[in-house]
């Protein structure tokens, strides 16, 4: 969740402009703070609570000196965000400075005892404890690598550690356990940092360290050293993403950047076909399929249920990770577990892997190269949406659907949903090109408490994900409801008040949604229709409404009907004045 980047130059200029660059690439990891820790004579460390722009322009990150250095940006686990809990952490001598990611278990058992032992805390974080515990190690006779090792040793909980020392001049060090850790090969010197992205503009050649391993990066290179200290070889991967892609390129916001760039997300990832058959034929008879996601990536999941159920009649789960754990166990070695993930790196889907591993054939359907679920699953459909910095999923969230109807179509062996899927990019187009009068349409919801989001079949899904989209980005409580589940329960609810958004491609379930939409007109809501161009008596029926395509297939609907719930949520966001690629309490990365 918390974003880290290390850096130490080959050369002799100041590490500090560079390493504040990083971070700021990494504000969508966490934003309720940032500190940065450098060596020049002695460790110097700047941090505070904030966002990254206000706190620089309070205190001029980029003017510090020293040729290597740490950075954090902070998302809150253990203690508020304040000054004093921003990373870098120091021990009680000033010498040694940390920046952690992840959560520990065990640190107020540790704390506790520390305090015990004379050391004093100045904040409430679970970090500080590791910063004392390596100065413990280290005064009893260890060097900083060592006095690392030890100290995880001691911790409980998922951490990506990386630390410096005032009395090993010219040395970073760095580890990982259940939070993601890459360690960069570049030109102008050696880094680490929590997410590729960071550092690309500065290296693309990435070895991501294991579990128990320790990195230590000098101007000389990058040595790793396994838990018996022996040296680790490795090849790097070379990033294929570029610098540009992360950048805004004119747009306001990364958010509206990635809504249009949905149309080459899903084209790029039709270029997946054939990894997908291959994966196919390798793992043969599939007898029973389970999906297990979270959020967005979730929603997804519900479309690869529907969709496989009907074209291929294999029976289909699908779980949200952090309830993996308590369904019962049924699956075995003739079900294909697919995990669901952007980032690659959500921990209770990493959890659920790794569990259902030991049984089952895994395949990860991950954006990110690299991650820790495309390196654990035994097969990958990497989707190809690019960098996605917003933190509301949208191109990836196309893109996991487009792998998933892949997916499909390659096991029910349906050539022609294949070929669908070819026309779908230009239908997308279609409707980011709705931009302006989704722009005009959210005026009206700017002021609204509250919102039903209503879908039957492939369309309940892109109910779902419309209003995660807007609780997520504007605050509104929204709910998706399957449209036939209304009456029995929060039909109670609606009244003049609660503006409804119903989801209603043409199609065989058309006529039933109509009846749930003419339900919630009876009692006073005003209907905002997604429906299909043309459709006269849809119009007439609802207040408003967003027209797509009629040529969409019914089947084909998640993929261009969710646009304008993207945009919606987006215009609205933006016309409250707030920032959508940073909601409040979220994060882009959940690796706790
Ligand atoms: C989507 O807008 C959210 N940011 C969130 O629900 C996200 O989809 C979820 O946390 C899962 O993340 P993942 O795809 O990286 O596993």
């Amino acid at each position: 969740m918390c974003g880290i980047v290390g850096c130490i130059l080959k050369n002799n200029e100041n590490v500090a402009p560079i390493l504040f660059k990083c971070i700021s690439n990494l504000e969508y990891r966490g934003y309720d703070s940032i500190g940065l820790a450098t060596y020049d004579n002695k460790i110097n460390v700047k941090k505070a609570k904030g966002k990254i722009k206000e706190v620089n322009d309070e205190l001029n990150f980029e003017n510090m000196a020293g040729k290597y250095g740490i950075a954090h940006t902070r998302w809150a686990s253990a203690g508020r965000p304040t000054d004093e809990n921003a990373h870098p952490h120091l021990d009680d001598t000033g010498r040694i400075a940390v920046v952690h990611n992840g959560t520990l278990e065990n640190y107020t058992e540790l704390k506790n005892k520390l305090i015990e032992e004379g050391r004093s805390f100045e904040s409430s974080t679970d970090t500080e404890v590791i910063p004392h515990l390596i100065r413990k190690y280290v005064d009893e006779g260890l060097d900083l690598e060592h006095a690392l090792r030890k100290t995880i040793e001691d911790l409980k909980g998922s951490y990506a550690i990386v630390a410096i020392s005032q009395d090993e001049v010219g040395k970073i060090v760095a580890t990982r356990k259940d939070s993601p850790l890459s360690l960069g090969f570049g030109k102008n010197g050696y880094y680490v940092a929590s997410d590729s992205p960071a550092i690309l503009e500065y290296a693309r050649d990435v070895i991501r360290p294991k579990e128990g391993e320790i990195a230590i990066l000098t101007e000389d290179g990058i040595v790793i050293h396994d838990e018996d200290d022996n040296g680790v070889k490795r090849k790097p991967t070379k990033i294929t993403w570029t610098a540009d892609m992360a950048r805004k390129e004119g747009y306001e916001y990364f958010m509206l950047k990635e809504i249009n760039e949905q149309p080459l997300a899903v084209k790029n990832t039709l270029g997946q076909k054939n990894n997908v058959k291959k994966i196919i034929e390798e793992i043969g008879e599939v007898k029973r399929i389970c999906f297990v996601a979270c959020g967005t990536s979730y929603h997804a999941s519900i479309t690869g249920k529907y969709l496989i159920e009907s074209l291929a009649g294999i029976p289909c789960d699908v779980v949200i990770a952090s309830e993996f754990k308590y369904t019962a166990k049924t699956w075995n070695e003739e079900t294909l577990m697919v995990f669901i993930s952007q980032s690659g790196e959500t921990a209770d889907s990493l959890t659920a892997l790794r569990y259902a591993k030991e049984t089952s054939h895994t395949l990860a359907i991950v954006n990110v190269a690299g991650s820790a679920m495309w390196e654990e699953a035994d097969y990958v459909i990497q989707t190809q949406a690019g960098p996605e910095i917003g933190v509301a999923a949208t191109k990836t969230y196309l893109a996991q659907l487009t792998a998933i109807y892949l997916l499909a179509g390659t096991i029910s062996k349906n050539d022609e949903i294949i070929d669908q899927l070819n026309e779908v990019p230009k239908y997308i187009e279609e409707a980011v090109a709705k931009s302006d009068e989704i722009k005009a349409l959210s005026k009206r919801y700017n002021f609204v408490h509250n919102a039903f989001y209503l879908g039957r079949g492939f369309s309940y899904p892109i109910a779902l994900e419309g209003a995660l989209k807007l609780k997520e980005i504007t605050y509104v409580h929204a709910e998706g409801y399957a449209a036939g589940e209304l009456k029995h329960g929060p039909l109670a609810l609606i009244n003049e008040d609660m503006p409804v958004i119903v989801v209603i491609p043409p199609g065989d379930d058309y006529n039933k949604t109509l009846v749930n939409l003419e339900e919630v007109k009876a009692r006073g809501a005003s209907v905002l229709a997604v429906g299909s161009e043309g459709n006269e008596d849809l119009k007439s029926k609802s207040k408003e409404m967003i027209s797509i395509n009629p040529k969409v297939p019914d089947i084909l609907a998640p993929l261009v009907y969710t646009v304008p719930l993207q945009l919606l949520a987006y215009y609205v966001t933006v016309d409250k004045g707030f920032n959508p690629d940073q909601p409040k309490n979220l994060a882009k990365v959940i690796t706790v």
